[in-house]
């Protein structure tokens, strides 16, 4: 049985669909901080907080645990800059905790939602995996102490791991249960469609000064059903001893500007709205691209549904159902 920490949240409940598809037996672990009960579905589900250490070794206790995906934690930038000691507190001492038990369970294998922003502002595009890390947020600086426990606990107690690294992860499975929905959302296409439909009067663009094509920020933009199908091929090839812990990169190799998002959404949804330029958001880098080979290479995964056109269509027909007449 796998255990997906964070399982009802938005990139673990899709993993979660995907990896029973591929036969997995699964245990979501949540406290329902950010997941949703009804992302949970038919799965079976621990309520625990990876905080609590005693809640951590009552789930391993008792169910004979295979695996970790490790997807709990807290992912806002700006968040994160306010609350500095919830990000350390929840993404490198929560992460321990499970670490922890996972060691005193005998569990030898996991899967860490890690993330370009660990990167910080590259001094090279496309960013590789040995790219220099030098986070500029608190989120991104805790998300890389935790990869750098995983290599120190492999040292000293065994646990394989990768530590997979998203970039823009976005869209809605074809399924349509589960999709984005955080709060407070930050993300640009759900604040997009937000406006699309009136939940919000207008959109801003953070910064039209960038040395980019347009001016706005590039960004790589990753379907959520192709991140959950690398997890299920990291997962396997980790659990089969066919790849070496390590961390690697989730994109397409793409980068799509602010304005180009944004006109797409204006053509898939068909709705105009207003669009104003405001200044650049605090620690935005202008260019996140991966160089995705590794994913090739070592686990044969590539993006397959991650074109903008199907991201952004995937996303509206979810967020409208979810929202229009909310
Ligand atoms: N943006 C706008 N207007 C908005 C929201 C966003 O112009 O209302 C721009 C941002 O400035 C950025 C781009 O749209 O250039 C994408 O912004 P998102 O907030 O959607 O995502 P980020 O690129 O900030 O994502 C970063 C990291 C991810 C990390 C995520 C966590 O790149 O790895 O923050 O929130 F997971």
């Amino acid at each position: 049985m796998i255990l997906v920490t964070g399982g009802a949240g938005y990139i673990g409940s899709h993993t979660v669909r995907a990896l029973r598809k591929s036969g997995f037996e699964t245990l979501i672990f949540d406290n329902f901080s950010a997941g949703h009960r009804e992302f949970v579905g038919q799965t079976p589900f621990f309520e625990g907080d990876i905080c609590n250490p005693a809640d951590l070794e009552r789930a391993f206790s008792t169910h004979a645990i295979e695996g970790v995906l490790h997807f709990a934690g807290k992912a806002l930038v700006p968040e994160s800059h306010e609350n500095p000691e919830l990000y350390y507190r929840t993404n490198v001492g929560g992460g321990v905790n499970l670490l922890n038990a996972m060691k005193n369970a005998g569990v030898k294998y996991i899967i860490f939602s890690s993330t370009c922003a660990t990167y910080g502002v590259p001094e090279h595009v496309p960013i590789t995996e040995n790219t220099p890390q030098h986070p500029i947020n608190p989120y991104g600086e805790t998300k890389l102490a935790f990869e750098r426990a995983l290599r120190w606990f492999r040292e000293s107690h065994g646990i394989e791991y990768l530590a997979l690294r998203y970039f823009n992860a976005a869209g809605a499975g074809t399924e349509g249960e589960v999709g984005e929905d955080h709060d407070p959302e930050t993300h640009l296409i759900p604040l997009v469609f937000d406006a699309a439909i009136g939940r919000k009067p207008e959109v801003r663009i953070f910064g039209t000064d960038y040395p980019t094509p347009d001016g706005t920020c590039l960004r790589d933009y990753i379907h959520v059903s192709d991140l959950a199908a690398a997890h299920v091929m990291g997962l396997k090839a980790l659990m089969a001893e066919k790849v070496q812990s390590q961390a690697i990169n989730l994109g397409t190799g793409i980068g799509y500007s602010v304005r180009q998002v944004i006109d797409a959404a204006k053509r898939i949804t068909g709705q105009d709205f207003l669009v104003r330029e405001v200044p650049r958001r605090e620690g935005d880098p202008p260019v996140l691209v991966a160089a995705v080979d590794r994913a090739k290479s070592l686990l044969d995964w590539k993006a397959e549904t991650s074109g903008l056109e199907e991201i952004i269509a995937s996303a509206w027909n979810w967020h409208r159902r979810r929202f229009d007449h909310g």
